[in-house]
């Protein structure tokens, strides 16, 4: 048998073996390495003779051929088993059961919001939104609430330049200024929002809801008032009756001007919305001030109409029995998984407000 001959079987038996990748480029080097067994063989082919040497070299280049196919092709089915292998620990189950994952919440604020646009709906209203970030005209000024005038320390207000230019708004009223400034009546909107003022305890926080209302038309009055406030008192409430008292007050913005208070009762720490003998103010209302009126280019002699401002929080607090206010702020998961609502709770009149 021949050297070259020798060679390939030895080596085609050794790479029928099952062989790990060192093992293989260890053979890879005993063949093609600068001493290897067929790099040697080449090195022979000067030494023949003529007659000898084309048929040599043509041998040995097969073998040659065919031992490095062999050895590549088994490099590459080692890879491929490395990559399945890889594949097969990385492989993920979709026939498993999900983890359990826990649903959010909707805030009750947010649900409030959502119930109270829904009623006002109802009777022709339709949502309008301010910024935040209000002007000190159109949240004070042009609400007849003039520079020197004592309702601008009612509200103690979050000014956010040295002029008092800009501030927090301390109230959605002035949302009906700019509704009122570009557009022509009549008006009929409620305005749902954040307001900020600095004051903080059990019933009050720096950050709390409004939603403000406001009707002007030709021949609207108290009366449309009073009936519009016990119509969306009791849907709220879902009650046939409330307790509920208007109490005349004052606000530079309208003229009369009420308070209206909701009658409650504390029960086993829990506040009970119905009979009992204590008031929660709720709500500041009244007829706009034609001054109001006249800073928007309203004509006061043919327009006029009511405004109100609800504290939405209060609403939800005497609603959902929650006694503090501040815990609608803290953030706190187990409260609000405790008191927050189903997100496709969504509250609308045909399929009522509640769960
Ligand atoms: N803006 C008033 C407040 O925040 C409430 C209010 C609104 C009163 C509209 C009258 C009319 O206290």
């Amino acid at each position: 048998m021949s050297e070259l001959k020798k060679i390939k079987d030895e080596f085609l038996l050794k790479l029928k073996e099952k062989l790990s990748l060192l093992e293989i480029n260890q053979i890879k080097t005993d063949l093609f390495g600068k001493n290897g067994l067929i790099s040697s063989q080449f090195k022979k082919i000067g030494t023949l003779d003529e007659t000898e040497r084309k048929k040599f070299a043509s041998d040995l280049n097969v073998i040659k051929d065919e031992l490095q196919n062999l050895i590549n092709l088994k490099i590459s089915e080692i890879e491929k088993a490395k990559i399945n292998q890889k594949l097969e620990q990385e492989k993920i189950d979709i026939t498993l059961p999900e983890r359990p994952f826990v649903r959010g919440k909707i805030h009750p604020v947010s649900q409030t919001i959502d119930q109270i646009s829904s009623i006002f709906s109802e009777i022709g209203f339709s949502v309008e939104e301010g910024p935040d970030v209000e002007n000190e005209h159109n949240n004070f000024t042009a609400l007849n609430t003039p520079d020197n005038h004592p309702a601008r320390d009612m509200h103690d207000t979050f000014y956010l330049d040295q002029n008092k230019e800009t501030l927090l708004r301390t109230h959605t009223s002035p949302v009906q200024i700019r509704t009122m400034s570009k557009d022509k009546p009549p008006f009929k909107i409620i305005a749902p929002g954040r307001t900020y003022r600095s004051d903080s305890d059990q019933t009050h926080s720096p950050m709390f809801h409004q939603v403000e209302g406001l009707h002007i038309d030709k021949d609207i009055n108290m009366g449309h008032l009073k009936g519009c406030l016990s119509y969306f008192i009791k849907e709220f409430f879902e009650v046939k009756k409330i307790k509920m008292r208007f109490r005349p007050s004052h606000f530079p913005f309208t003229e009369p001007s009420a308070e209206v208070d909701i009658g409650y009762e504390i029960k086993d720490g829990k506040i009970i919305i119905g009979e009992g003998n204590r008031w929660l103010e709720i709500l500041g209302c009244g007829m706009v001030h034609p001054n109001v009126l006249k800073n928007v280019k309203v004509d006061p002699t043919k327009f006029q109409g009511y405004a109100f401002g609800i504290g939405i929080d209060r609403l939800a607090m005497l609603k959902y029995g929650i006694n503090d206010l501040r815990a609608f702020f803290d953030c706190d998961y187990r409260w609000l998984n405790h008191f927050g609502f189903d997100p496709l709770d969504v509250p609308t009149n045909y399929r009522g407000l509640s769960r």
